[in-house]
């Protein structure tokens, strides 16, 4: 752990000090759907330069052999769907005959494979070579990217450098361009579509070269460039036909054949990127590459340093999980302040909330112990869209709402920062906004709000085949929706009964048990017409209350997917299998149901073992814990370990799905750090963690609180907790509240090899509202 120092102590402490940055690998999840971020990024920021493929290209580039087509400065990480962002790329090349109509411009002409092993990619780093004989490399400041392209050795050559006037998903309306013929400056801007979302943004660019002189610049359409005009607007003409149109510059004099440039973007103006370049960049080849490479490297330490551990004599490769997966909780939301052409609020604003029905699960929960004076900033961003927009959101991109998958889970990531006590934030304003959720449905509840509210105040379940004229949104997923909205239900309580308001707190808690009128006691479900040997599942229920049906199984794995636009069905893009584990408020009312405890592990080891459970999607994160609420925490960990490493690893293709902004690597740093968050209440579920100890200092507090296991063993044979204490005492429960964080306890696991009967009782077991309650 590093602090502010005496400037006299620092260098004797600096050369003690862990690094983690060379552990960190952004290629992690850069095929096999993983889609990060793998260019240069500082902390949250806007500016993310990489090469883009024309394979898996959602993040921008990818491990998958595609070929590159451009290298723009903005995107996204992690998300599934719709490449996202990559707007105004540019793409180097030296055109045939020294003429520019033997330079490629349409993405198809232009597209040119890199060499495999030639990718470099560090935080705050990437560099790539192409076939082509040019190399590639850049940086980024907060707005701004640089890029260094360097051309392979030619008599006679004026290198091109072109920007398409496109983004990564062809989404783009209507852009203008103006070169500069002197400077060489591209200024321009383009209105796209959200890659998960409605309505349009505007984005601006401002583009310098530096390294050489001009020796003729213009605009190209189609597969042909000229010199003249030097202003260029394009459209969407004959059935929207999509035109490939931008600007291009070519140079003479270079230095060392590299053409610098240097890439502003912002969301208000031009002239805004223009300056944030100026500013954030102003010596671009005095030196500035080699600051902005430190200082967003300094920057991610800094965003680390909280976070120290002994690995005991874990792998590097585990080592290397943990550590990039905490690196790519911090890339998205990204920070916008000062962007927003919508509203200035004066207060920090993050978007890209990509989307938080998968980040409210542990992303925004890692960011809380490990950032949360960001989380405080995104809490409030959240609410600021409220106060502007009328909603919280349930996803949010490039200033457009974002399609809702289930629930208002934005009501979960504000009731989490309230049970960790994060300041700063209205909680009077935060209470308005949820409820807000609760009781009133927007004519718009495809992106905001909830759906069926009528039904859900008057039969208590969302129905299948709703007759709902108040609202509109895609009317499916009456099981899943019925069972998140049961739980923002019980996050409502939970707030209101914080502020006082018992009478909001009986209300809310009480419509949290809600999911109990989907479970259908008599339902069965088989595979391939093989008994699972359960019976009592979710099912769909008409309004009149007679049951429809969804085989348990369809939406799994073992069945087909099925998300919005493809296979709506009761349950969003999991089975029912997967969603009857989703009840975080009264896991002991469903284990109930389920025919007790014994039952309880047998369904879910069944669900484990059998194909059903989907580890590439974030509802599965929680079922890998359950076995807790059922006096098993032994067998939580001994879950967590069939999935980590062989599901979870640093090969290219180590994530065994989309990462939703971080998502699937604050699973595995919270696998590894032997603590499973549920999200919403003040909870944290103990199981063995991957190293011997691991301490991390709440930037908050000071305090450090330190994780310990006694008898930890690297080949994973000792990973029963067989006794817990807490600073020197007894600790019965399998779970633990938030003030380990703040207060810095010290957590001292004893690990065996054998479970033991630590977290076994049902006192010590993880809370659960309403365990009396009978079914309705
Ligand atoms: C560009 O397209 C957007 C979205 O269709 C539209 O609102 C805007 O007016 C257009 N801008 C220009 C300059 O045509
Ligand atoms: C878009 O860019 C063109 C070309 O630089 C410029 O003339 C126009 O004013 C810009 N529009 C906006 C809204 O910034
Ligand atoms: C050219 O290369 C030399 C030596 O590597 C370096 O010092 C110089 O800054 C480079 N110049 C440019 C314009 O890149
Ligand atoms: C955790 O903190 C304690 C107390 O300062 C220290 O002794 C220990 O070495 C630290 N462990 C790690 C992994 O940093
Ligand atoms: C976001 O950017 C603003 C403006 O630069 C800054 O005040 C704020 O602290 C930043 N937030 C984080 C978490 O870095
Ligand atoms: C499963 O349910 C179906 C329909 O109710 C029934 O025909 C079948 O016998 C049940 N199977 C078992 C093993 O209970
Ligand atoms: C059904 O179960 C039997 C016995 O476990 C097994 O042999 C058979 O392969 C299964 N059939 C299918 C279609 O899974
Ligand atoms: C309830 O509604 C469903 C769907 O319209 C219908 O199939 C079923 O017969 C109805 N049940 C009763 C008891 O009316
Ligand atoms: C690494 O993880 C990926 C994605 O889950 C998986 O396909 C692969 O088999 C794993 N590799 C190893 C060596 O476990
Ligand atoms: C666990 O702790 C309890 C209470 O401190 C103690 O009585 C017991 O012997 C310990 N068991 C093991 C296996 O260490
Ligand atoms: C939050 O504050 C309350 C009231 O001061 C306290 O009871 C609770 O333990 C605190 N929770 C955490 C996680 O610090």
């Amino acid at each position: 752990m590093r602090r502010h120092l005496p400037f006299l102590l620092l260098p004797t402490v600096l050369a003690d000090t862990f690094d983690p940055l060379p552990l960190i690998d952004p290629l992690i999840g850069s095929t096999n759907g993983g889609n990060v971020f793998a260019g240069a990024t500082r902390p949250y920021g806007l500016a993310k330069p990489v090469a883009d493929v024309d394979g898996q290209n959602t993040g921008g580039f990818a491990t998958d052999g595609s070929n590159v087509v451009g290298f723009s400065s903005i995107h996204d990480s992690g998300t599934g769907g719709n490449p996202s962002l990559g707007n105004f790329p540019l793409f180097p090349q030296v055109c045939a005959n020294d003429e520019v109509n033997g330079c490629n411009f349409r993405i198809g002409d232009r597209a040119t494979a890199y060499v495999a092993d030639s990718v470099i990619a560090h935080p705050g780093y990437f560099a790539v070579d192409l076939v082509s004989g040019i190399h590639a490399d850049m940086v980024a400041s907060e707005r701004a990217a640089l890029f260094r392209f360097v051309f392979p050795e030619g008599e006679n050559q004026h290198p091109l450098v072109l920007l398409d006037l496109t983004d990564l998903w062809q989404s783009r309306q209507n852009a203008s361009i103006n070169v500069d013929s002197e400077s060489g400056r591209l200024k321009g801007n383009g209105t796209f579509l959200p890659s998960f979302g409605a309505g349009s943004y505007m984005m601006h660019f401002c583009v310098d070269f530096f390294g050489g002189a001009v020796y003729d610049s213009g605009v190209w359409v189609n597969n042909r460039g000229g010199t003249e005009p030097k202003d260029l607007y394009v459209t969407r003409g004959f059935n929207l036909f999509y035109l490939e149109a931008g600007g291009w510059v070519r140079f003479e004099g270079l230095a060392n054949n590299t053409v610098t440039a240097r890439v502003g973007i912002s969301f208000i103006s031009a002239d805004q990127a223009c300056h944030s370049a100026e500013t954030e960049i102003p010596g671009p080849l005095d030196g500035d590459f080699d600051r902005l490479a430190t200082e967003a490297e300094d920057a991610w330490r800094e965003k680390l340093d909280p976070v120290s551990i002994n690995p005991g004599g874990a792998s590097k490769d585990l080592q290397s999980s943990f550590w990039s997966g905490l690196y790519r909780t911090m890339i998205s939301p990204q920070n916008y302040t000062g962007e927003n052409p919508k509203w200035d609020s004066g207060i920090p604003y993050f978007d890209s909330f990509y989307c938080i029905w998968d980040s409210f699960r542990v992303q925004h929960p890692i960011l809380t112990i490990v950032d949360p004076k960001a989380q405080v900033q995104m809490v409030n961003s959240l609410l600021d869209m409220y106060q502007n927009e009328g909603w919280l959101p349930d996803c949010h991109m490039s200033f457009c709402n974002g399609w809702t998958q289930g629930g208002s889970n934005a009501d979960v990531v504000l009731v989490d920062a309230y049970v960790k006590n994060l300041t700063g934030i209205d909680w009077e304003l935060a209470l308005k906004a949820i409820i807000q959720d609760a009781e009133v449905e927007p004519l718009e509840w495809a992106y905001h709000g909830r759906g069926g509210l009528q039904s859900w105040k008057d039969l208590l379940y969302i129905p299948y085949l709703d007759f709902d004229p108040v609202g509109f949104g895609t009317n499916s997923r009456s099981i899943s929706r019925t069972l998140e909205y049961a739980y923002n239900d019980y996050c409502l309580s939970t707030l209101a009964r914080g502020l006082g308001y018992e009478d909001l707190y009986d209300k809310y808690v009480t419509r949290s048990a809600n999911w109990q009128n989907l479970w259908s006691d008599e339902q069965n479900s088989t595979i391939k017409g093989n008994d699972t040997g359960f019976t009592g599942f979710f099912q769909p229920k008409y309004q009149n209350g007679t049951w429809g049906f969804q085989d348990p199984i369809a939406c799994s794995a073992l069945a087909d997917f099925c998300s919005l636009t493809t296979n709506p069905s009761e349950t969003f893009e999991a089975s029912i299998w997967q969603y009857q584990f989703l009840v975080p408020q009264s896991m002991s009312a469903l284990i109930g149901l389920m025919g007790a405890e014994k039952r309880f592990v047998e369904r879910l080891d069944f669900f484990h073992t059998s194909g059903l459970a989907d580890i590439s999607n974030e509802p599965v994160f929680s079922t890998v814990y359950l076995y807790h609420y059922a006096g098993r925490p032994g067998l939580s960990t001994k879950r967590l370990h069939t999935y980590i490493p062989s599901s979870f690893n640093t090969s290219n293709g180590g994530l065994p799905g989309n990462d939703d902004s971080g998502s699937m690597g604050g699973f595995v740093v919270f696998g590894m750090l032997g603590l499973f968050p549920i999200a919403g209440q003040d909870v944290y579920l103990i199981s063995a963690p991957f190293f011997e100890e691991v301490n991390i200092t709440s930037p908050l507090t000071g305090q450090t609180a330190r994780i310990k296991a006694v008898g930890f063993d690297a080949a994973y044979e000792n990973i029963y907790i067989q006794n817990v204490t807490v600073n020197g005492q007894p600790w019965t429960k399998s779970w633990i509240g938030h003030a380990l964080f703040t207060e810095g306890w010290t957590l001292e696991v004893v690990l065996g090899n054998q479970e033991s009967d630590w977290g076994t009782k049902v006192e010590d077991r993880p809370p659960s509202w309403g365990e009396a309650i009978v079914k309705l």
